[in-house]
């Protein structure tokens, strides 16, 4: 498989590997990053594109995920693609999140024939500003209130593909 990449002024963001556990352990650091890890594998062999490991000086420091959303989120359609964000703890608050989700972002644009509706589209916690902060500086505005995910309230952002 091709070694898909992206590279900005300080970060490489590239296709994840089966070796890169030890990077998803590493930036989420949550019991979820086993099978965060395995969807990206799957979700970049099913449709050639999807999350990407970022790198700071050859060091995993963020996923900047990108993939069609899926179900169980009300108010988003399963193939709808959807961008999120999470940045190692030690690394945040030093602009990465947002220059690796403009890149990310940058390059659905380019080929955005994976979002027949034209939307990239993120769903965020309500209590969560730093992360609304990142939609906000990448071009997405706040859409919707009150759509839930597990139980949990969240925001609907979205960004239109230019075209
Ligand atoms: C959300 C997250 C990815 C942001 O990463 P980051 O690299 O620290 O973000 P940036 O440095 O690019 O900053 C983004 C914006 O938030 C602001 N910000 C960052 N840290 C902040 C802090 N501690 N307090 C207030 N504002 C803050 C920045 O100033 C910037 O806004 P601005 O450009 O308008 O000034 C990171 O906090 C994280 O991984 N959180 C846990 C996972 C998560 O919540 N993911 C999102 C799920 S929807």
């Amino acid at each position: 498989m091709a070694d898909h990449r992206l590279v900005t002024a300080r970060l490489v963001l590239r296709q994840p590997g089966e070796e890169d556990l030890a990077a998803y352990n590493t930036v989420i650091a949550e019991d979820s990053d086993e099978r965060e890890h395995r969807d990206a594998l799957a979700h970049w062999r099913a449709h050639g594109f999807g999350p990407w490991v970022v790198e700071e000086a050859g060091q995993p420091v963020g996923i900047l995920e990108i993939h069609y959303a899926g179900p169980g989120v009300t108010g988003i359609e399963p193939h709808e693609v959807e961008i999120g964000w999470t940045i190692a703890e030690a690394r945040r608050g030093n602009g990465l999140a947002v220059e690796a989700a403009r890149a990310a972002l940058e390059d659905a644009f380019e080929r955005a024939g994976p979002n027949r509706h034209g939307w990239i589209v993120a769903y965020i916690r309500p209590e969560n500003l730093i992360s609304q902060r990142v939609a906000n500086c990448i071009g997405m505005r706040h859409e919707a209130d009150g759509l839930t995910r597990s139980g949990h309230p969240m925001e609907i952002w979205r960004v239109r593909l230019p075209g």
